[in-house]
C-alpha cells in the first residue's frame, strides 16, 4: 500500500473522504493511484485529520522553504475563456507584486470576458492574442513565447483548450504555444461540472496527467452558472501558492550555492596499455554529471573535471576533459581552491605495465605483438585523488567521496569515510550491474554521525538530495 493510500484508509476510505471533501470518489482514487494529494486539497485533508491520532507530516514530507529568486523566474499565463476569466487579473497581481517576469496570452474567448488592453495596463507589457501578427512575427513569435518561460500557467483552462492539447490541436496562439513547448505546464481549469465530468474530458485529462501535465484541481461548489458540483475555479492566491511551492519543490531559481565553488569530477579514467589496448570501469558519468547540473541550477560556480564519457555535457562553469587518473589529479590540484570538492569519478586504481618472465623490454608506444615470452601486468597503483585533496593543505571546506561496493556497503563506505579524511560518502551498491550506465542509483549519506539511506530514484533525483545534504553540510560548517 502507497503513503496516500495509506492515509485515505486512515482518514476511513476513499468513500468517506471524497463525501467530507465533496468531491469524486475516483478523484480520491487518482490520488492513490498516483501518490499524491493536490496541493490545493493539503489544507482540507490537515482539518480532517485533527481529530484523528494521524502524523500528518509524514504524509506530506514537504521540502524545506528557500528563498527564489523570483526575478528569474519566466512564466507565461495563457487565460482562456469563462466566466473566471477576471480571476487570472489577480493571479497578473500576485505575479506581478512578486517581482517574476511575466508575459500573458488570451485566447480569443477570453478577449470576450476581457480586454487585452486591461491585461497590458495591469502586467505593463504587451499582452499576446495572434498567432498570424506581422508585428509580433518579427519580435516574438508563438516559438519564442513556447520557448522562453519557465512555466506556463494556463488559467483559467477550459475543456476546450484541455481537449486542444490533448488531442494535438493547434489552431490560435495560445494552443500553439502549449504544443511548441519544454516549459513545464500547469493547468487550472474551470467549468461547469457537467463538463468537467464528461468522459472525453475526463479522458484529456488521463492523458495529460500521464504526459507530465500538472493539474491545480477544480473547486466544488456552486457555480456562476446556477449548477453545484466540481469545476469552480480555484483562488487567485491558492494557484499562485501552487506555483510558489512547485518551484520550492524543484528548487528551482534559487541562489543557495551562490559564489560558492565546486569541483567535480565524474566518469571513469582510462590508463592506456599500449596505444590500441587499456583499463578501465564501467561508469557513464551520469550520476556526477546531475550533480554537476543540480548545483549549477543553484548558482554554484561548478567545475566538471571528466574522464571519457558518451553522454552530453551537463550545462556548468567550466568542463575539463582529461583520460587519466594522473590527469585527473593534476586538473583537479590546478583549479583548487574551491570551496568544496565532489569526487564521484571512478578513477582506474591502477596503471597496467607490461612484462615478460624474461625481462625482455616491452616497446609501449607500439602495439604489443605476441610472443613466445609469456605476457604478465604489474598493477601500478594510480594516486587517490579524493584522499590526496583531502590530507592536502589546499583541502576544501567540504569534501565528498563515493564508495561503489559490492558488498559490506555501509562498513566499506563509513571505513573510507574516515581513512580518506572526507565529510560525507555516498554509497551504492555496484554489485549485479545495477548502477554503472543506468539512469537509477540507490544510496546511502553517510556522514560521521547520520546513515541516510534514500530510496531508489534517478540520478537526477539522487543528485537533488545531494544538493539538499550538501547546504546542510555548508550550514553546519558556517555555525
Ligand atoms: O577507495 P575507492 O576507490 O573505493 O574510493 C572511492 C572514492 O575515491 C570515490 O569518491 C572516487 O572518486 C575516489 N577516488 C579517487 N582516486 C582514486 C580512487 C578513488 O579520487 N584513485
Amino acid at each position: 500500500m502507497n503513503n496516500i493510500s495509506q492515509l485515505i484508509s486512515l482518514l476511513g476510505g476513499t468513500g468517506v473522504v471524497a463525501e467530507k471533501l465533496k468531491i469524486q470518489p475516483s478523484a480520491v482514487s487518482n490520488w492513490k493511484k498516483v501518490n499524491k494529494i493536490p496541493n490545493n486539497k493539503h489544507q482540507a485533508i490537515y482539518e480532517l485529520s485533527s481529530n484523528l491520532d494521524i502524523n500528518i507530516e509524514k504524509f506530506f514530507p514537504e521540502k524545506k522553504p528557500i528563498n527564489i529568486d523570483t526575478s528569474k523566474v519566466k512564466i507565461l499565463l495563457i487565460i482562456c475563456g469563462g466566466i473566471a476569466s477576471y480571476k487570472s487579473l489577480e493571479i497578473i497581481r500576485l505575479f506581478k507584486k512578486s517581482n517574476f517576469e511575466l508575459d500573458v496570452v488570451m485566447t480569443e474567448s477570453a478577449q470576450k470576458f476581457i480586454t487585452p488592453l486591461l491585461v497590458t495596463s495591469l502586467n505593463e507589457k504587451k499582452c499576446y492574442t495572434d498567432l498570424f501578427s506581422v508585428e509580433d512575427e518579427t519580435k516574438m513569435n508563438h516559438i519564442k513565447l513556447a520557448r522562453n518561460p519557465d512555466i506556463i500557467l494556463v488559467a483559467p483552462a477550459t475543456a476546450n483548450i484541455i481537449a486542444k492539447l490533448a488531442n494535438g490541436i493547434a489552431d490560435d496562439l495560445a494552443s500553439s504555444i502549449l504544443l511548441a513547448s519544454f516549459s513545464k505546464i500547469i493547468l487550472a481549469p474551470s467549468m461547469n461540472p457537467v463538463m468537467w465530468n464528461n468522459l472525453a474530458t475526463r479522458e484529456n485529462y488521463e492523458k495529460l496527467l500521464d504526459r507530465g501535465i500538472k493539474f491545480i484541481e477544480p473547486d466544488t461548489g456552486d457555480m456562476a452558472c446556477g449548477e453545484s458540483g466540481t469545476g469552480r475555479f480555484p483562488e487567485p492566491k491558492l494557484i499562485f501558492d501552487v506555483i510558489l511551492s512547485y518551484i520550492n519543490e524543484n528548487r528551482l531559481f534559487v541562489n543557495q550555492f551562490k559564489n560558492i565553488s565546486i569541483i567535480i569530477t565524474a566518469g571513469p579514467t582510462i590508463e592506456d596499455i599500449d596505444p590500441i589496448r587499456f583499463i578501465s570501469n564501467k561508469s557513464s558519468g551520469k550520476q556526477g554529471f546531475e550533480i554537476a547540473s543540480e548545483l549549477t541550477k543553484r548558482g554554484a560556480k561548478v567545475t566538471l573535471i571528466t574522464g571519457p564519457v558518451n553522454i552530453p555535457f551537463p550545462k556548468c562553469e567550466k568542463v575539463i576533459e582529461v583520460t587519466t587518473a594522473d590527469e585527473m589529479l593534476d586538473k583537479v590540484t590546478q583549479q583548487l581552491p574551491a570551496d568544496i570538492l565532489i569526487c564521484s569519478a571512478a578513477v582506474a586504481d591502477w596503471k597496467l605495465i607490461p612484462k615478460t618472465y624474461s625481462n625482455k623490454d616491452i616497446d609501449i608506444n607500439n602495439k604489443i605483438k605476441k610472443t613466445s615470452d609469456n605476457l604478465f601486468f604489474e598493477a601500478l597503483e594510480n594516486p587517490d585523488i579524493l584522499s590526496t585533496i583531502a590530507n592536502s593543505n589546499l583541502r576544501p571546506k567540504i569534501v565528498i567521496g563515493f564508495s561503489a561496493e559490492t558488498n559490506s556497503l555501509k562498513k566499506n563506505a563509513y571505513s573510507k569515510l574516515i581513512s580518506k579524511n572526507v565529510d560525507l560518502i555516498i554509497a551504492n551498491d555496484v554489485s549485479n550491474n545495477r548502477v554503472f550506465g543506468k539512469d537509477f542509483n540507490k544510496v546511502c549519506l553517510i556522514d560521521k554521525n547520520n546513515c541516510e539511506q534514500l530510496e531508489k530514484q534517478t540520478k537526477k533525483s539522487v543528485a537533488f538530495h545531494i544538493a539538499d545534504k550538501i547546504n546542510d553540510l555548508l550550514t553546519n560548517f558556517n555555525q
